[in-house]
């Protein structure tokens, strides 16, 4: 007998209920499950009373993918090892769904780990999620097509403000990504409207040759506006320097985006110039969009073949796509480094590097 349960962890981000949905669908119709537990409010859910579990039918699920965000609703944190154990033996839960990102599925496979050692038969699989695109081997995370797209939005909007208001006008939009700038970098690549993108992966150098203040103050000059696109986790090394303390004598790291408005317009007015600034951090209406065609189809192919792997006696594993297959792949392994980030090498590097306006260094 199947016994079943999902559980969403972590940020929001395109796509979750269409894997729930599937994982639902696929477990109901394919293979006939006895139940289909929802836990909600993420790890919180095996243990408090408060998120009570509720068990899933495909009628519940049927029309969520035309929704962003998660059904079971998530949550950061609540992993408690003993408690979920707990809950699953007492739910004689047979397999696990574990969606969520890196952090989520060291979590799991802990998980996995306590369940042997329990005796319990318990198939644990994960579905990586992240907008952030930085889960490594994986050739890119579920909603992460749909967060460019939102994004570009995003970007669309700030060009517009930028390009109709005067004096020279500067549009900026940040995004998010943690120590990652796939999100900003292939935002801002496929708008085609972006002159500057910063990203954790390139130093910023603000002034002097290379500096993006004097790239960003010609191009305003040349096109009477500029847009400009900051990932969270860009300039951190300039952030360190800054020395903004707390009234308790702590170091406060301002928000990169924000720096950088205030440090192009300062800019700006050390030569005499004006400049209007349009800020737009779109970052949580990013990553609650519904998924897109092509993301519904990727989360039902990983749903699917999740439910197959775990069908098929498979445990402590995620899917994702390699070489675009959807492969297994064993979570230790999927977690072992740290973040990805993009490659200083290729061509969208360079294509970043050039819009930066500062030189290829790389090999
Ligand atoms: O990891 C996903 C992500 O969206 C990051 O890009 C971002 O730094 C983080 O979550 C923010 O999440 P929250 O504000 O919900 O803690």
């Amino acid at each position: 007998l199947v016994n079943a349960a999902i559980v969403t962890c972590g940020g929001l981000c395109p796509g979750l209920n269409n894997v729930i949905r599937e994982l639902v669908h696929s477990l109901h119709n394919l293979y006939g499950a006895q139940n289909v537990w929802g836990i909600t409010g993420g790890y919180h859910g095996f243990h408090n009373p408060e998120y009570a579990p509720v068990l899933l039918t495909n009628e519940m699920v049927e029309n969520i993918h035309h929704e962003g965000g998660t059904i079971l609703r998530t949550s950061r944190g609540g992993f408690e090892i003993d408690a979920i154990v707990s809950f699953l033996r007492s739910k004689s839960i047979s397999q696990l769904y574990i969606i969520g990102g890196d952090g989520t599925h060291r979590g799991a496979y802990k998980i996995h780990e306590a369940c042997m050692e329990a005796g319990l038969n318990i198939a644990v699989a994960g579905i990586p999620k992240t907008i952030d695109n930085d889960i490594d081997y994986i050739d890119r995370s579920f909603g992460f097509v749909s967060a460019v797209e939102a994004a570009q939005a995003s970007i669309r909007s700030a060009k517009t403000e930028a390009m109709c208001t005067v004096p020279n006008a500067v549009g900026i939009i940040k995004l998010m990504g943690r120590s990652a700038g796939y999100l900003a970098t292939f935002a801002a690549l496929g708008s085609g409207d972006v002159d500057l993108v910063l990203v954790p992966e390139v130093p910023i150098v603000l002034d002097g040759p290379g500096g993006v203040l004097p790239f960003l103050r010609q191009r305003v000059k040349e096109q009477k506006f500029a847009v400009v696109v900051v990932a969270e986790g860009a300039g951190e090394e300039l952030l360190e320097a800054t020395n903004v303390v707390d009234r308790g004598g702590n170091r406060l790291l301002p928000p990169i985006g924000e720096y950088m408005r205030d440090r192009i317009k300062e800019y700006f007015v050390e030569h005499g110039e004006e400049a209007t600034m349009k800020y737009i951090d779109p970052s949580y209406t990013v990553r609650s969009v519904p998924a897109n065609g092509a993301d519904s189809l990727y989360c039902m192919e990983l749903a699917q073949n999740a439910v197959h792997g775990a069908m098929a006696g498979y445990t402590g594993f995620s899917v994702g796509l390699v070489n675009n297959n959807v492969v297994y792949l064993p979570i230790p392994q999927l977690v072992a480094s740290s973040p990805r980030q993009m490659s200083p090498c290729g061509t969208t590097w360079e294509r970043v590097l050039a819009m930066t306006g500062q030189p290829n260094t790389t090999p």
